[in-house]
């Protein structure tokens, strides 16, 4: 079981933001990667449509051997975290939007949040508000359209641009210093936001931290990989179409990389 696979899923590309974190971390694990590009967004789906989606995912995942699972996406997270670890008895892994440092760190007193609106109107996200967001002022904005946005390698165009400016411009005005990316798509757009708040902001995603608690999970579970010398392998598969799967996915993770499709009893 310690040479298994860790896996990992995705509404999309987004979730290769995690990953990327998760390598870093663990570097003799092998990984394996979903991106359930076909039905990418996920943040304008209902938690029903979410659920069913993310058991297939997870199911495709457990048959191939995973010994955990880390739900990379917050919205899958928000809608199917707690099904997902009633249904299976591995390490289940998965996101949180970072209010708990982003509130530490805060020193105008006001904090973004930029995340889908399936992640903001959830019953997570309000209870992380009523334990961490006494004190400051939370100011959300749902960035519609920015999931597509990478899912289409549109990282730096002009109507990104456009876009994400709509969403920044209006968590600046009301004063936010720390802007939170709830949704792990967003990373990619990290260097855009710097750019366009000139540093005056400080940008926080999880996906430091989910990477560390997936060593901790390993670690607690006795299930870390017994040979920490070798380089782990990394597998990638994709509902979406494949050519643009390949060319967006090399693309995000930095080399080369081949793409399978996911196979049709799980699309
Ligand atoms: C989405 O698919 O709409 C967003 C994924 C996320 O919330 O991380």
């Amino acid at each position: 079981m310690n040479s298994n696979p860790i896996g990992v899923f995705d509404s999309g590309v987004g979730g290769l933001s995690v990953l990327r974190h998760i390598r870093e971390e663990l570097p003799a694990e092998h990984l394996l990667y979903v991106a359930d590009s076909a039905y990418a967004p996920y943040g304008v789906k209902t938690p029903r449509e979410i659920r069913a989606r993310t058991l297939k995912l997870a199911e495709f995942l457990v048959n191939q051997g995973a010994k955990a699972l880390v739900i990379a996406c917050n919205t899958a997270t928000a809608a199917a975290a707690e099904m997902l670890r009633g249904k299976f008895a591995l390490p289940i892994i998965a996101m949180e939007p970072a209010v708990k440092p982003a509130v530490a760190a805060t020193r105008s007193g006001v904090v973004g949040v930029l995340a889908t609106s399936g992640t903001l109107k959830s019953a997570q996200f309000a209870a992380l508000l009523e334990h961490y967001g006494q004190g400051v002022r939370v100011t959300t904005q749902s960035g519609h359209g920015l999931v597509e946005c990478v899912e289409r390698g549109m990282m730096d165009t002009s109507a990104t641009r456009d876009l994400l400016w709509g969403y920044v411009q209006p968590l600046l005005a009301e004063g936010a210093d720390t802007l939170v990316l709830g949704c792990t798509h967003y990373p990619f757009l990290k260097p855009l936001i710097e750019e366009m708040t000139d540093g005056r902001v400080a940008i926080i995603d999880t996906g430091a931290a989910v990477a560390r608690q997936v060593r901790r999970r390993l670690v607690e579970s006795g299930l870390q990989r017994i040979n920490q010398e070798e380089l782990g392998d990394v597998a990638f598969w994709s509902s979406g179409e494949i050519g643009q799967a390949r060319e967006i996915m090399s693309m995000l993770w930095g080399m080369p990389t081949v793409v399978e499709a996911l196979p049709p009893a799980y699309q």
